[in-house]
């Protein structure tokens, strides 16, 4: 695993970790993974199954666990294995979904718009004001993911919690939901009271163990 660069202070608004079921609300607007064994070329327009990747991500994420578990490739990549997301891309992916550091949401939505593949980034809402943003919401355009509750993070010992939805570009969604700009979920409760107890990310399990 990491080690000494994963002992880097990891505080603030960059280091929180996604629960389960602030990703289960993506799965509808996907491409059918090959588990939905409906996998056609025409389903795609590509002879395989859909490829995600999430570059904010190590093995421990959730989002890469969830993909996998749906039945998709998963690629993931994080900046303490040397991969940081300005400078590294996989050769082959369809989709970019991850939950990014807050703080550079823009520069992330610059790249994003200019990898030009499909993606969708938990934020908040207020990253949708900007001048910066604006004008590439404005040129690319935007969907919008809106959970209705807010997401509990993990962070260290501790969750925080707050308010975020999925920015999603244009093509994001799949044809049945592509005329939509706007769309609601439900974040479901029996799924939030599951994660509620789980208190410590498997992350900072894996963290302190190697601090000892
Ligand atoms: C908000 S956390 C979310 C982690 C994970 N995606 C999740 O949802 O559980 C964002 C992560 O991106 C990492 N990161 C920050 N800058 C990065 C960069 N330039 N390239 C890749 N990863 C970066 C941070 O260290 C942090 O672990």
């Amino acid at each position: 695993m990491h080690n000494k660069v994963l002992l880097r202070k990891r505080s603030g608004w960059n280091e929180l970790y996604t629960p389960r079921y602030a990703i289960e609300p993506l799965k509808k607007y996907l491409l059918k993974g090959i588990v939905d064994l409906t996998f056609t070329k025409s389903d795609y327009g590509i002879e395989r199954a859909p490829i995600i990747w999430c570059p904010f991500d190590t093995e421990e994420s959730n989002y890469v666990k969830v993909f996998k578990e749906w039945g998709y490739t998963v690629i993931h990549s994080h900046i303490d294995d040397g991969k940081d997301f300005f400078n590294y891309a996989p050769e082959e992916y369809d989709y970019i979904i991850s939950n990014p550091p807050f703080s550079i949401k823009t520069k992330i939505l610059k790249r994003l718009y200019e990898l030009g593949k499909n993606f969708a980034m938990l934020l908040p809402l207020t990253s949708l004001e900007g001048i910066e943003r604006n004008k590439m919401y404005k040129k690319y355009g935007l969907k919008l993911i809106i959970l209705d509750k807010r997401v509990s993070f993990f962070q260290g010992n501790n969750s925080n919690y707050f308010n975020t939805s999925y920015f999603c570009s244009n093509d994001f969604m799949n044809a049945n939901f592509n005329n939509q700009q706007i769309v609601f979920e439900t974040l479901d409760k029996e799924s939030i009271k599951k994660e509620k107890h789980q208190k410590t990310h498997q992350y900072y399990k894996d963290l302190r163990k190697e601090n000892e």
